[in-house]
């Protein structure tokens, strides 16, 4: 376990909010002191899914100040960057699965102003983090295959966020933050912060969920992840 962890962050994943409501939804986030939003991008061919568009996510980062969480499940995102209106602040998660330019679509993240992150999927080892260490803000790991809401956490995920926080530690990078995305439930929250994780994308399993006021399930997740 890694004795000093960075502060835990909440990162509400906008593919599972009630559309019909987003406007009061994202007031409600801004009150209950979020520090993202997750924007799930799915392209229909990297994932069978599609979510929220780009006109979508530049009307949300145009309505709220609350920096983006931009998590792109879609092939080649080095040459569609420019689709998306983010900036200083807002994480930008690209799959390493995704790209054959991993090093390059990093920095051109960094070169627009965001944070970049590398997204793992389940299956994806580590190494495909070792020559982007440099380039990284931090890590995306994912703890469901990506293209739906609604799933069970793959328990070895947990394994492997304390051997990426160990990898990251071990070459000088306790500065980069570690995302976990998927089931990420107050109790699954608990041991996913103990492995080394300190973003949490809450979903279905935690806030969006039937007759649960939305301040109510941001709590009990803050308090499942508490220092
Ligand atoms: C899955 C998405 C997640 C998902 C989380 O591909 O990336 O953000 O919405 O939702 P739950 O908590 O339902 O897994
Ligand atoms: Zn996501």
């Amino acid at each position: 376990m890694k004795t000093e962890t960075l502060p835990p962050k909440l990162s509400p994943s906008l593919m599972c909010a009630d559309p019909f409501c987003l406007r009061e939804t994202l007031d409600e986030f801004l009150r209950c002191g979020v520090e993202y939003l997750h924007l799930d991008v799915m392209d229909g061919v990297f994932v069978p899914n599609f979510t929220l568009g780009t006109d979508l996510c530049r009307r949300i980062k145009a309505y709220s100040p609350i920096p983006l969480d931009l998590h792109l499940m879609i092939g080649a995102p080095e040459q569609k960057l420019g689709w998306f209106a983010f900036g200083a602040g807002d994480i930008v998660s690209l799959h390493a699965e995704s790209t054959r330019h991993l090093q390059k679509a990093l920095a051109a993240v960094l070169e627009r102003g965001g944070l970049p992150f590398v997204a793992l999927n389940p299956a994806t080892p580590l190494c495909f983090l070792e020559p982007v260490l440099d380039d990284l803000a931090g890590v995306l790991v994912m703890a469901v295959n990506p293209g739906f809401a609604g799933q069970k956490m793959i328990p070895s995920t947990l394994r492997k966020i304390a051997a990426v926080r160990a990898l990251l530690d071990e070459n000088g990078r306790t500065d980069a933050g570690i995302e976990v995305d998927g089931n990420v439930s107050p109790e699954n929250a608990k041991k996913m912060r103990r492995a080394g994780a300190d973003i949490f994308v809450a979903g279905t399993a935690s806030i969006f969920k039937p007759d649960l006021p939305l301040s109510a399930g941001l709590a009990g997740l803050r308090e499942a992840v508490r220092p």
